[in-house]
């Protein structure tokens, strides 16, 4: 593939952009969530390049963005009344809907499954995108499969400049973790948390929904992308039990180069306990989820970037409005839950 070409969001670009995925090409756009790789959903040829750039497995499925209601009709076969209550509620917005699919989606777009997920992104950028193309586009999260989503254009840079036809610049995503995806093409399901909540969702449908965010190995995957360790830098992420005067001895005692995450009433705190060359990341304040979904990956990314080997980052409340932000950081880190010297007696100085 020929270099990556580099857009801006003003019209002319947009068009050139929306020419390309309408000839089958890859084009990596903003969205209030994420940056997502898209292609063509009706065109199995433009769809199976996204899974070559991404590198992602061929059993995990796409979701498909579309900027008017009148695309669904190409979708899906029908439209139970729960899902026009969340359409009307959410979108445009960072809210998926699973339903049945139509006979036109190709089956790679779903990894073979009789169901799609759909979703109206809010961000101005790609409305105009989806308009201008006017075709529905299948995207996933324009990261290297396994690594943290990308909310900035340079992490898309990093991650597929010379495996994407062109990426458009939408600077900072404002939400920073992906899309609440919920499956109504049965009974309702939560598949994964994220800025919509499931408080929200059962407010408007007015009855209580399942929510399925954890799996077990051996289980198999309703949701296929719930089974991958996903969200990961290249340094070992870990969940730090106990709190940071507990920890500390151990961690100024690790030899490797060690970041820290901590929320913004903490940071002051952790760099008067901690070595000078630990690197400690603020998430944001620990009264504020939106603002931490929207730090995360950038923070982890960071990480790489300070080439620390190890991540310790704050246990993270059970709670509806942090639900997204585990969620991410807990898959980050494999679950792995553990004190900073259990770290150095297990882990310490060796791969994870
Ligand atoms: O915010 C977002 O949703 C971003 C932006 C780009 O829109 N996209 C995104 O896509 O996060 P991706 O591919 O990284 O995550 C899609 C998730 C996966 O966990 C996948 O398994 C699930 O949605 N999914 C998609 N279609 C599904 C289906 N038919 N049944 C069950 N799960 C599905
Ligand atoms: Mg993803």
């Amino acid at each position: 593939m020929a270099d990556t070409l580099f857009l801006k969001s003003n019209d002319r670009d947009l068009q050139i952009a929306a020419d390309i995925v309408r000839s089958d090409g890859t084009v990596i756009f903003p969205t209030e969530t994420v940056y997502g790789l898209g292609a063509n959903a009706l065109s199995s040829l433009a769809v199976d390049k996204i899974f070559t750039a991404k590198g992602r497995p061929s059993d995990n499925p796409l979701i498909v963005h579309i900027h008017s209601l009148v695309q669904l009709s190409d979708l899906v076969s029908n439209i139970p009344d729960d899902a026009k209550k969340l359409m009307s509620a959410f979108w445009p917005g960072p809210l998926t809907i699973i339903l049945k699919k139509s006979a036109q989606v190709p089956s790679n777009v779903t990894a073979g499954l009789d169901t799609v997920g759909i979703r109206m992104p809010s961000n101005p950028i790609a409305a105009s995108f989806l308009k201008l193309s006017d075709i529905p586009i299948a995207a996933p999260s324009a990261n290297l499969s396994g690594k943290p989503s990308p909310t900035e254009f340079k992490h898309c840079v990093e991650d597929m400049r010379g495996r994407v036809d062109a990426i458009i610049d939408g600077g900072t995503c404002d939400v920073g973790v992906e899309s609440t995806v919920i499956d109504l093409s049965d009974k309702p399901i939560i598949f994964r948390p994220g800025d919509i909540t499931k408080q929200q969702i059962e407010e408007v449908l007015n009855k209580h929904v399942e929510a399925v965010y954890e799996i077990k190995t051996d289980e198999k995957a309703k949701s296929p992308g719930l089974k991958y360790k996903h969200y990961s830098p290249n340094a070992a992420v870990v969940i730090m039990r106990g709190d940071i005067t507990e920890n500390s001895p151990a961690i100024n005692s690790i030899n490797e180069r060690v970041g820290v995450l901590a929320f913004d009433e903490q940071i002051e705190e952790y760099k008067n306990q901690l070595n000078p060359d630990s690197v400690v990341l603020s998430l944001g304040s620990m009264s504020s989820p939106k603002e931490v979904e929207a730090s995360l990956f950038s923070r982890l990314r960071d990480a790489d970037e300070y080439g620390v080997k190890v991540v310790f980052a704050p246990e993270i409340q059970y709670t509806d409005e942090w639900m997204a932000v585990r969620n991410r950081l807990y898959r980050a880190a494999g679950n792995l839950i553990i004190t900073a010297e259990e770290y150095k007696e297990n882990y310490g100085e060796c791969e994870i």
